[in-house]
């Protein structure tokens, strides 16, 4: 069934915000300062997409009676997690700038090629398992924040949210 999925939708309006931070973070001809700037912007929105996509999205994927959905969102799960890994080593007082800066990129690229593959294999095949009343309320449960972020600074790594993962 081909409907535009509400769902869908907004999740790649956040992936579109990522992105525009994704390409900073990756280009090692600018100084650290500006990446280390780009990163203070691209944590805070990648943290809030990944928790609300794990939380409702990949939830529901795992509900499914269908296992190549199932797989997809353990999958994803997994890109997350090695994505955390590669933050707290950035977020590390122990890293040098070397570390960082490939890190910074190695996490960019990880990131940029999980977006691409939600983007044409995973929304598409979950598409296929909403309908227009189950779409529309995991919609308004993804657009619901999980939390505060905006209270969250990485200059002075006094990061507020409640329970950030990798802490
Ligand atoms: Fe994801
Ligand atoms: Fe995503």
């Amino acid at each position: 069934m081909f409907f535009s999925s509400r769902l869908v939708e907004a999740l790649k309006a956040d992936h579109t915000k990522i992105r525009a931070e994704i390409s900073l973070l990756k280009e090692t001809d600018i100084s650290q300062l500006d990446r280390q700037l780009c990163f203070g912007r691209f944590l805070p929105l990648l943290v809030s997409h990944t928790q609300r996509e794990e939380k409702i999205v990949y939830k529901f994927m795992k509900e499914q009676d269908d296992e190549n959905l199932n797989f997809m969102a353990y999958e994803g799960q997994t890109k997350h997690s090695i994505a955390d890994q590669l933050i707290e080593d950035m977020l590390s007082d122990k890293i040098n700038n070397k570390e960082w800066s490939a890190s910074a990129k190695v996490l960019a690229e990880l990131v940029e090629k999980h977006l691409d593959e939600e983007e044409n294999e995973v929304f598409p095949y979950l598409k296929r398992h909403l309908d227009s009343d189950t779409d529309t309320e995991l919609c308004i449960k993804y657009q619901t924040p999980y939390h505060d972020f905006d209270s969250y600074r990485y200059d002075d790594k006094e990061i507020s949210s409640e329970s950030p993962r990798w802490s």
